[in-house]
């Protein structure tokens, strides 16, 4: 007989990293990220026109496989939605490499986090690289004006940058 958990029954389905938070409220630097589902990668992308960003790193957005699959079939974000942001350094000559760029140092990571009934505004967005490069074990949401509002207004869907991500992008 098949017996369904609570766990399996609700949006996000069964097994799906879920966020931790310290005492504080802060969020715990999620780990294990790597083995979730990968859905795009940007280079040198900057948000100010007419501005150059300082340095062209990489971007490479993760998000649990669960959540993934449950945007697929249906077009929604689960609760407890995970974006992992890893920021990579751009190398260039190394090795044999004589033209182009690759994902050279990682640099650390953000994180867009849905929690609805945490957050008044369903998303949260969280900064884990520290002074001088170094990882943070935990994080306190940014104010609504300093990502938020960027991302409820350009956002293609639900807050989330998708129309940058080809795996999700396409999958609708
Ligand atoms: C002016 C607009 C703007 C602001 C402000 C902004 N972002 Fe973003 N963000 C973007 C764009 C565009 C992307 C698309 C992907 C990329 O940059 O590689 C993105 C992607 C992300 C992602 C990947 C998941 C997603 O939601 O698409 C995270 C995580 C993230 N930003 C965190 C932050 C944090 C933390 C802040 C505040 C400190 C912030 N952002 C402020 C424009 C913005």
């Amino acid at each position: 007989m098949l017996i369904l958990l609570p766990a399996m029954l609700s949006s996000q389905g069964p097994g799906m990293p879920t966020p931790k938070y310290t005492d504080k409220g802060r969020l715990v630097r999620p780990e294990g990220y790597r083995e979730w589902m990968f859905v795009g990668a940007n280079l040198g992308m900057g948000y100010t026109e007419g501005q150059q960003p300082p340095k062209q790193n990489y971007h490479n957005i993760y998000m649990q496989r669960e959540a993934y699959k449950a945007y697929v079939s249906t077009g929604r974000f689960p609760d407890k939605t995970m974006l992992v942001m890893e920021v990579l350094s751009m190398g260039t000559k190394e090795s044999i490499n004589r033209n182009g760029s690759f994902e050279d140092k990682k640099i650390g990571i953000e994180v867009a986090l849905k929690d609805e009934s945490r957050f008044p505004e369903k998303w949260a967005y969280f900064n884990f690289i520290g002074e001088g490069g170094k990882p943070m074990a935990d994080s306190a949401p940014f104010k609504k004006e300093q990502c938020w509002n960027c991302h409820n207004q350009h956002g293609a869907k639900d807050n989330v940058f998708l129309q940058f991500y080809p795996a999700l992008r396409d999958a609708r």
